[in-house]
């Protein structure tokens, strides 16, 4: 009896397996393969050629890239999925990838660190009675480069419902921050350095229905505030301190702040904010684009808690060669002085315009004889160039690396490193404007520690951050352990924050839906805000949805950037995939991050001796603008998938 009833089961089972219809990885839609570069491929390695992994062909499978993510929906019709991954074999390069198998939240398999020219492994997962599948190929820690992830021989074995490729379960763009109020906010830093007896600009940055009135009492008389506009403009006064009271007045009320003045040798008090054009719009940037980018600042709301710079990147010179004949030109009149190509009518003009808004306007430039992009660099030309710069009006300049390496081989390190930028800061320092500089040389030579040194007011900690999206936790991690070296005056600069629409940096692409999730592009701005590092947005102005500009506009968000401590948060793990950030407030409160950066949302805690505060703390939710509650000893909570909860912590009143 016993017997028999055997037998039929594995009749049936056997008849089952029959019955399995194999669906194959590459059938499904692809296109909601979120991954680190390039797009999903089928039956073909990322680069386009046949799947190979350690010598061994194979016919079908997914070419892909990490940090690859793959959400298969599978209504239990699935029984077994089974694959070979490795590395491809063209990947050429020390590429490393960890594959991992994910059912219904629970890990099912992991490759461990697999690296180029390693022997496939086999995938093989029992899939009955699932329902939901997700394929990860994550970078091993050592960056995405050359990570070339193939799943092939990748199939299903169905016998029920088809699997389906889905979207990751939290892609709904949920906007958390409250409308602004008609009554009058004032935002902005509440410190602000200048170079006395230069020009100074400063737009007072306040939320509510205007008009609004706006006055200020203690006002240095160099200076003079309009009062509809609310800039302020003149000339910086005499060096020392001085504390003004800004108030803004309206129908629905009166607010007022403190801003303390600090004329002395120090710019960039606090980190600097704006937006630059580079990951939007690459060499298709004009003098148009950047008139527009200042009127959507203003029109926006997002200078009204504080963005302010306007920032040209890279392509607005002439090139020898350009695939737009208006940008190819002389590179220099015959004084050598530096021109702009011809989508660049009026440099003066286009400042005059900028600042009349109450913002500041970047430029760019290399201390090579070419940019990044090929245009003209200031190489030999520095003193008339950084000349050119403030006589045109320009606020900031980016100085990028580039071509320098060509000309500085013989010099020994660091000296070679240092000695572009030292020149740069020191012409700029003596010239007549406030030009704040920003050493653009991907953290080479450990620049956070002589940045600030030679003059600088912000330095990037790496490479470009638009080729490194899917990795924005590992970035802010690295850029943590940089924490001593951030300061009023200083600023680790870990690269433009890309969320909206943005282009593909690897194919400088037009501007469209970048690969973050909703919960991702939270997390960036949470991240860089903890981080006290410059936030410029880099997308499209003239594309701004309000799921975006929520998460750039958050004047709370932004006060905890633009905290006059200057202090980048301190990081303490709690696993290996979450983590708690502190960051200490000029004001004796916490902003506080819990991250997950794991694939399924996870409940954390910050404990109030982590924080170094003891009995009961209020604790509010930055993004949401919401008091959530007094807490005694920590607070728990689930964080989502991938994201950064921001909170505040002070003492319960
Ligand atoms: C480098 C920089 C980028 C950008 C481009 C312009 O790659 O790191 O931020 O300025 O050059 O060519």
């Amino acid at each position: 009896m016993f017997r028999c009833a055997a037998v039929v089961a594995s009749l049936v089972l056997a008849l089952a397996a029959q019955a399995a219809e194999t669906v194959y990885l590459e059938t499904l839609d692809l296109t909601k393969m979120r991954q680190g570069y390039g797009q999903a491929q089928v039956n073909q390695s990322i680069r386009e050629k046949p799947l190979a992994i350690a010598g061994k062909a194979f016919e079908h499978g997914v070419g892909s890239h990490a940090r690859g993510e793959l959400w298969v929906a599978l209504d239990g019709g699935s029984d077994r999925f089974s694959a070979s991954v490795g590395i491809d074999d063209n990947a050429g390069g020390a590429g490393t990838v960890v594959f991992q198998v994910l059912v219904d939240g629970k890990l099912r398999f992991d490759s461990g660190v697999m690296k180029p020219g390693q022997a496939a492994k086999a995938i093989d997962v029992d899939l009955r009675g699932a329902k939901l599948l997700l394929l990860l190929a994550e970078d091993a820690g050592d960056g995405i480069a050359y990570d070339h992830a193939n799943w092939c021989d990748a199939r299903f074995a169905v016998s029920g419902t088809a699997p389906r490729a889905v979207d990751p379960p939290d892609d709904q763009k949920v906007i958390l921050t409250p409308k602004p109020g008609p009554q009058p906010r004032l935002n902005g830093p509440l410190t602000y350095g200048c170079r006395p007896g230069n020009p100074f600009l400063y737009r007072i940055p306040c939320q509510g229905t205007r008009p609004i009135t706006f006055s200020a009492d203690g006002l240095p008389a160099s200076l003079r505030l309009d009062a509809r506009t609310g800039i302020i403009s003149g000339t910086a006064p005499a060096r020392g301190e001085t504390v003004v009271t800004l108030h803004a007045e309206n129908a629905a009320g009166r607010a007022q702040r403190s801003l303390k003045i600090v004329a002395g040798d120090k710019l960039a008090l606090t980190p600097p904010l704006g937006w630059n054009h580079w990951y939007a719009h690459y060499d298709r940037i004009t003098d148009a684009m950047m008139r527009q980018a200042a009127d959507v600042l203003v029109s926006s709301g997002l200078a009204d808690v504080g963005y302010s710079f306007v920032s040209i990147d890279d392509c607005w010179m002439n090139a020898e060669r350009q695939r737009d004949p208006l940008r190819v030109g002389p590179l220099r009149d015959d004084q050598g002085r530096l021109l702009p190509n011809k989508h660049f009518p009026d440099m003066k003009a286009l400042t005059d315009y900028i600042h009349a808004k109450g913002l500041k306007a970047g430029i760019y430039t290399s201390p090579g004889p070419r940019t990044c992009a090929g245009f003209c660099g200031a190489w030999q030309h520095e003193a008339q160039d950084a000349g050119t710069f403030a006589d045109w009006g320009f606020d900031l300049l980016k100085y990028d690396w580039c071509s320098y390496g060509e000309v500085c081989r013989d010099e020994q390190e660091p000296e070679k490193l240092i000695k572009p930028y030292r020149l740069m800061a020191d012409l700029l320092a003596k010239g007549p404007r406030d030009i704040q500089l920003n050493l653009c040389q991907y953290g080479m030579g450990k620049v956070w520690e002589w940045g600030a040194g030679i003059g600088g007011q912000s330095w990037r900690t790496g490479g470009d951050l638009g080729f490194e999206l899917s990795r924005i936790f590992e970035i802010a991690l690295r850029n943590c352990e940089l924490r001593a070296w951030n300061g009023p005056g200083g600023w680790n600069d870990p690269d433009y924050v890309q969320i909206g629409k943005i282009g593909n940096a690897g194919a400088m692409g037009e501007p469209k839906d970048g690969p973050l999730s909703p919960n991702e592009q939270y997390s960036f701005v949470s991240l860089w805000s903890l981080m006290a590092c410059p936030i410029f947005y880099s997308g499209d102005m003239a594309n701004l949805d309000e799921f975006t500009l929520n998460i750039l506009g958050n004047a709370e968000v932004i006060d905890i950037n633009q905290d006059p401590l200057g202090q980048c948060a301190a990081v303490s793990p709690i696993d290996d995939q979450s983590f708690l950030m502190v960051k200490d407030l000029a004001d004796g409160t916490k902003a506080v991050g819990l991250a997950n950066r794991g694939q399924f949302p996870k409940t954390l805690t910050a404990p109030w001796r982590l924080l170094g505060v003891g009995g009961k703390q209020t604790v509010r939710d930055v993004w949401r603008q919401k008091d959530l509650g007094a807490f005694e000893d920590g607070y728990t909570t689930e964080v989502p998938r991938r994201s950064v909860l921001l909170l505040k912590v002070a003492p319960t009143r």
